[in-house]
């Protein structure tokens, strides 16, 4: 049985700082040494009855899981492994995880002066190499429809597995300087409490506006992604209301609504 103990001395204090901000993560943020995935630890949690808002942090994970079934290397206290349960209304839902990589990015740059780009859908990229990614999860049960949504952010240098370290990167590797996992956690919590209430509210462009203005370098970028009609290829030239990603191809506009998509 895997059970939480109490938050490191380091996250204490910033949490206790921000949690005017914290919004509905202020209520349980749980800690965990070692998991093998804190977005499956956050599923059995919500199938027990979690509340929206709880958040599964943890120190190391032993199968963390990435998009398109991708591995997500957590080594012990080199990164954030984090999962929130949510409950999105029905309009939300398709915004969600474009509203988590604004947030993370957001969170980032709060807590480090960094400036993160966003490759589609919630990719964080500095200086052109990966550093954080999201993970959204929906599933319906006896506990009702609920979303994990978690985020892993690389912030020391680890021994990341040669297949992703060419491509990625860790914070202090790009801030010359220690990062605070606190603060980082802390200001990446406030961040998607605040881009969450937007989008419960209705305030779509906010979000979508956001994320445009994080993805500059993708933006006006040939892309290319595999269709049912094969590979195709094009400029990414915005995202809609939808977070569908919109791309000028040589026979009109596509729209791309899952997986994901190479650089060029
Ligand atoms: C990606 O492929 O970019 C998404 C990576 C998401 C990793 C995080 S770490 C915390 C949470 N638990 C997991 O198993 N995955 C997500």
């Amino acid at each position: 049985m895997n059970l939480p103990e109490p938050l490191p001395p380091e996250f204490v204090e910033p949490l206790a700082r921000a949690a005017a901000r914290l919004g509905l993560f202020a209520r349980q943020i749980l800690w965990y040494p070692d998991v093998s995935s804190t977005n499956d630890l956050a599923a059995t949690l919500a199938e027990s009855g979690a509340p929206e808002g709880c958040v599964v942090s943890a120190n190391a994970q032993s199968a963390g899981r990435g998009r398109q079934g991708r591995s997500w290397a957590s080594p012990a206290g080199a990164g954030l492994y984090v999962s929130t349960i949510l409950k999105p209304a029905q309009h939300a839902l398709s915004l969600l995880t474009i509203a988590a990589g604004v947030a993370v990015a957001d969170g980032i740059h709060a807590a480090t002066g960094l400036v993160p780009d966003l490759k589609w859908p919630n990719d964080v990229f500095i200086s052109g190499r990966k550093a954080a990614g999201v993970l959204a999860e929906a599933a319906s049960s006896g506990a009702g429809t609920y979303v994990v949504l978690g985020f892993g952010i690389n912030v020391l240098p680890a021994a990341y597995p040669p297949e992703v370290a060419p491509r990625a990167t860790n914070l202090e590797r790009e801030v010359g300087r220690a990062v605070d996992r606190g603060l980082l956690l802390a200001e990446c919590l406030c961040s998607l409490a605040a881009r969450y209430q937007d989008l419960e509210s209705g305030r779509i462009e906010s979000v979508v506006n956001a994320w445009r203005s994080h993805a500059a370098a993708t933006l006006g970028r040939r892309v290319r992604w595999h269709a049912a009609g094969g590979v195709l290829e094009g400029a990414a030239d915005t995202i809609d209301e939808n977070g569908a990603l919109v791309v000028r191809t040589s026979t009109g506009l596509a729209r791309i609504t899952a997986g994901e998509v190479q650089w060029v």
